[in-house]
């Protein structure tokens, strides 16, 4: 048995899929069973990873842990699930970890840093997956481009190699199925380098009508995006952190690679994958 946190989101969603595909029995666990729409193979059970007394039943019976970073509680997490006999637990981290520069020192980057320790320190065999930015991130353009040309928002020249979280699901698939993977601290990126202005104007073009990034002064940038519903800590240290990844070629890594076989998928294929959220 496979309990799959972060069930219902972005990653773990895909990772659920693929278990189920491999022939698996799976569990997950989701704050809310009545809302959260699993394949009818899943056994869906409820339980808060911010209350560890509600997720320990949902580790009774299970192998490997597919763990989603919520800040503070991993480490009673993690003991009862090495109490209860879990043997491997993959993490949802964050290549953010690796980052010494100054926009890094900010309190996501700090409770990822935790839980990664709080998981070697578990006694369970670990594989931490440390995805860079998400390519599903460029989702915060859709109202912009759905409503015209334009995208506004700070530092357009920010880089980062976007990853597909189908390329996130299928390292840490592996790593849950396959042993070999203990130890491990996989670092993944997409395939390349690409500014703001530049995963924009890829977005118009598979809508085959030319959209652009209009570049607004930081304090003008994070008004918006505070009108937009994202937390003002969030904000601040969202433009501290692309402040640093301006003119800087991101990283590219080749684990996804070498971990699966195939190569990342590209940001145009993710936006072909997506571009209904676009129309
Ligand atoms: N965005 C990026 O660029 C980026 C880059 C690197 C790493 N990351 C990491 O990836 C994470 C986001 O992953 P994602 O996009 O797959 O997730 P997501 O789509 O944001 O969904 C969040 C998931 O976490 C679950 N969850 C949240 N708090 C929970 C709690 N207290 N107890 C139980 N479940 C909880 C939610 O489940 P329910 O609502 O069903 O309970 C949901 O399934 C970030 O938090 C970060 O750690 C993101």
């Amino acid at each position: 048995m496979f309990l799959v946190t972060g069930a219902t989101g972005t990653v773990g969603r895909l990772v659920v899929d693929q278990l189920i595909a491999a022939g698996h029995a799976v569990r997950a666990l989701t704050r809310d069973p009545a809302r959260a729409r699993l394949p009818a193979a899943v056994e869906v059970v409820g339980g808060d990873l911010a209350l560890p007394g509600t997720v320990e039943p949902a580790l009774r019976g299970v192998s490997a842990l597919f763990l989603f970073p919520a800040p503070g509680t991993a480490r009673p997490v993690l003991r009862a699930a090495g109490e209860l006999g879990v043997h491997r637990v993959v993490l949802l981290s964050s290549s953010a970890v690796e980052y010494r520069h100054a926009g890094a020192d900010n309190a996501i980057v700090a409770y990822h840093r935790e839980i990664e320790h709080e998981v070697e320190q578990s006694g369970l065999e670990w594989t931490l997956v440390r995805p860079g930015a998400f390519a599903t991130n460029a989702r915060q353009w859709a109202p912009q481009i759905r409503a015209g040309d334009v995208v506004r928002g700070p530092f357009a020249e920010a880089e980062m190699a976007p990853i597909h979280e189908r390329d996130i699901a299928d390292v840490a698939t592996r790593a849950l199925l396959a042993p070999g993977h203990g130890g491990a601290r996989y670092t993944l990126t997409g395939p390349e380098s690409l500014t703001q202005a530049e995963q924009v104007s890829r977005i118009g073009a598979c809508l085959g009508r030319p959209v652009r990034y209009e570049e607004v002064p930081r304090e003008a940038a994070g008004r918006l995006m505070i009108q937009n519903g994202v937390p003002a800590d969030v904000v601040a240290m969202t433009l501290r952190f692309q402040a640093e990844l301006v003119g800087v070629r991101a990283r590219v890594s080749s684990t996804v690679e070498d971990i699966t076989g195939h190569p990342p998928r590209t940001f145009d294929q993710w936006v072909a994958d997506h571009l209904a959220d676009f129309r």
